[in-house]
C-alpha cells in the first residue's frame, strides 16, 4: 500500500475563499503536504486529467468547471493515504456525505464539490505525475 494521495481543490473552494480553511483541515487530520501549487487547468488540461470518464454525461461540464478558475493541487503523505483521504472529504454529493467532512462543510453541489481525491494508489501517482515533476516531490 502506497502511504501518498493526490488532490485538488476546486474552483468553486478557491473563489469562494475556502483554500486556507481546506489545507489547514488536510494538515490538521496528519496529511504531510510533499507538493503543492496553484494553477489553473486549461479545457484542454482538465479534459486530459478527467479522459477516463469522457464518456460519462457530465463530462463536459466537469471539463468546463474545472477549467473555469485557479485551482490547488497537492500531493499527500500518510499512512493509508488514499482511504483516510477519501474518509476526510466524505462523499462525492456533498448532499450525502457525513458531517464535518471537507465536501459537507465546503462543497456547493454534486457537481461543484470543493475538492478531488485520488480513488486509489495508481491513481494518485498518475495524478501526482501529471501536476508535478519529480524535482518537486521530496
Ligand atoms: S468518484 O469519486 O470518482 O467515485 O466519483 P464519480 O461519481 O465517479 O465522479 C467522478 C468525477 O466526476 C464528478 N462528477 C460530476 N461532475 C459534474 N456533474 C455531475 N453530475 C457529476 N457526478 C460526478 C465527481 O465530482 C468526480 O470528480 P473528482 O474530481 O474525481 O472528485
Amino acid at each position: 500500500m502506497s502511504n501518498r494521495t493526490f488532490t485538488m481543490v476546486k474552483p468553486d473552494a478557491v473563489a469562494n475563499g475556502y483554500e486556507g480553511a481546506i489545507l489547514e483541515k488536510i494538515t490538521a487530520a496528519g496529511f504531510r503536504l510533499v507538493a503543492l501549487k496553484k494553477t489553473r487547468l486549461s479545457p484542454e488540461s482538465a479534459g486530459a486529467f478527467y479522459a477516463v470518464h469522457r464518456e460519462r454525461p457530465f463530462y463536459g461540464e466537469l471539463v468546463e468547471f474545472m477549467s473555469s478558475g485557479p485551482i490547488i493541487a497537492a500531493i499527500l503523505e500518510k499512512d493509508n493515504a488514499v482511504a483516510d483521504f477519501r474518509t476526510l472529504i466524505g462523499a462525492t454529493d456533498p448532499a450525502k456525505a457525513d458531517e464535518g467532512t471537507i465536501r459537507k462543510l465546503y462543497a456547493e453541489s454534486l457537481g461543484r464539490n470543493a475538492v478531488h481525491g485520488s480513488d486509489s494508489d495508481e491513481n494518485a501517482r498518475i495524478e501526482g505525475d501529471f501536476f508535478f515533476s519529480g524535482l518537486e516531490r521530496f
